[in-house]
């Protein structure tokens, strides 16, 4: 082989490399939807009565308003302790959907009005865009699932952040095959 060729194969290969060391980091990223709940207070205190809900689902203004009105939380009394409401609006605030990087986070900011604050991430356009094609007849009078609140009802690893199409299994249709 002339040197000429070793050195452009040997190019190449280097580019393959380092192609592929940008595409791992891409990818850690972008498998990741949301950042999972990190903080054990939140998961112990609003993992309780349904799904603990990751920062990145909502904006920071939502979280905000939600955690100003927890002794009448949809229709439930979820007050805390001062310091524990603090400290779980602090984490919120900070991983909030508008300050998080990950994928699933920025479709969720980016697909509301600055000045909207939906109190619910099913009131999310994005979510709501994303959920359009599912026939209510599937999610009413399934026990399984309820509401579409019950995120992990359907999404089996909701828990880690992700909500990969390739990961849905909703009880009673099985895979969700577009
Ligand atoms: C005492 C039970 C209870 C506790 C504790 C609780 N919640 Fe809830 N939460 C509810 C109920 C009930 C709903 C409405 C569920 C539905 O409509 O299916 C709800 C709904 C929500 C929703 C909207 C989900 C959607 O439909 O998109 C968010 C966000 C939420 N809660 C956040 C929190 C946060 C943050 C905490 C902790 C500070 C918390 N919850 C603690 C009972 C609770
Ligand atoms: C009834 C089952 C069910 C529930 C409950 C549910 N989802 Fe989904 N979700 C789906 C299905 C099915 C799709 C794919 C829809 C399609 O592509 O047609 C989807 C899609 C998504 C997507 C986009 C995934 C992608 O690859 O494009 C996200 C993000 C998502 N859901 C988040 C949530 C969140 C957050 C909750 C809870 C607030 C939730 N889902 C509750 C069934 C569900």
């Amino acid at each position: 082989m002339a040197i000429k060729n070793l050195w452009s194969v040997l190019a190449g290969v280097g580019l393959v490399f380092t192609s592929l060391a940008v595409v791992g980091e891409d990818d850690r990223r972008r498998g990741l939807d949301v950042a999972p709940a990190s903080l054990p207070l939140y998961q112990q205190e609003c993992g309780s009565c349904h799904f603990a809900y990751q920062p990145g689902l909502l904006p920071a203004t939502s979280w905000k308003k939600i955690m100003a009105g927890l002794d009448d939380h949809f229709g439930d009394n979820a007050a805390l302790a001062a310091t524990d409401r603090d400290a779980i609006e602090n984490y919120l605030l900070y991983n909030a959907a508008d300050h998080a990087r990950e994928y699933r986070a920025v479709k969720i900011a980016r697909s509301l009005y600055p000045e909207e604050t939906p109190m619910r991430i099913t009131e999310v356009p994005y979510i709501v865009h994303k959920h359009r094609e599912i026939p209510s007849s599937v999610i009413k009078g399934n026990t399984q699932i309820g509401s579409l609140s019950n995120c992990n009802a359907c999404h089996t690893r909701a828990e880690t952040g992700s909500y990969s199409e390739r990961e849905i299994n909703v009880p009673g249709h099985g895979r969700w095959d577009d």
